[in-house]
């Protein structure tokens, strides 16, 4: 596979990142609003629900975790570095439930090459529930993926 340029990693995240913020409005509709931190009411840790969490991340995260949550999704391919694999990232996957839903929320970014991207943040797209339940489905997917037949 020809080792696809940064810059147009960064291009096709960028566009994909529009078209989420373009297409993210079936159902619930909401608007970004980066300034205010909404004062939702808490939501249990570890409460989250892995059935509506699929749909979400069949919505927003495939692309790029792909279909098991192996970091092989069409566009997370292209990117650099590349999303983490949910089933075979032992270490990234050993952080608490507590520091992946600070990940969701704020997203990574990393300077690469000058330029700041990695991980999108979702905290003005989903809500704090859909963030929690779009996490017990990865949970869900780091377990079937260990107990799969390879
Ligand atoms: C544009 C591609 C892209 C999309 C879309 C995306 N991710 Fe990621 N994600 C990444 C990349 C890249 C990383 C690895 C970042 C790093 O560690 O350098 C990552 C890492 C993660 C991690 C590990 C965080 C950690 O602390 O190690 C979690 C959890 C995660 N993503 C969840 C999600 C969820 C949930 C969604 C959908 C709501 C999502 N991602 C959508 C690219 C993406």
């Amino acid at each position: 596979m020809p080792l696809i340029d940064r810059k147009f990693s960064i291009l096709i995240a960028a566009a994909f990142a529009a078209l989420l913020t373009v297409s993210g409005c079936t159902g619930e509709k909401k608007e970004a609003s980066p300034e205010k931190t909404v004062a939702a009411p808490a939501v249990q840790a570890g409460s989250g629900d892995p059935a509506s969490g699929k749909e979400i991340y069949f919505r927003y995260c495939h692309f790029c975790h792909g279909q098991k949550g192996m970091g092989d999704g069409p566009v997370g391919i292209a990117l650099s570095p590349h999303p983490a694999d949910f089933v075979n990232d032992e270490k990234r996957m050993s952080k608490t439930d507590a520091e992946l839903f600070k990940s969701i929320t704020e997203g990574i970014h990393k300077e690469v090459g000058g330029e700041s991207m990695s991980m999108p943040r979702w905290q003005e797209i989903l809500s704090e529930k859909e963030r929690w339940d779009v996490l017990a489905f990865i949970r869900q997917l780091e377990r079937e993926g260990k107990t799969a037949p390879k």
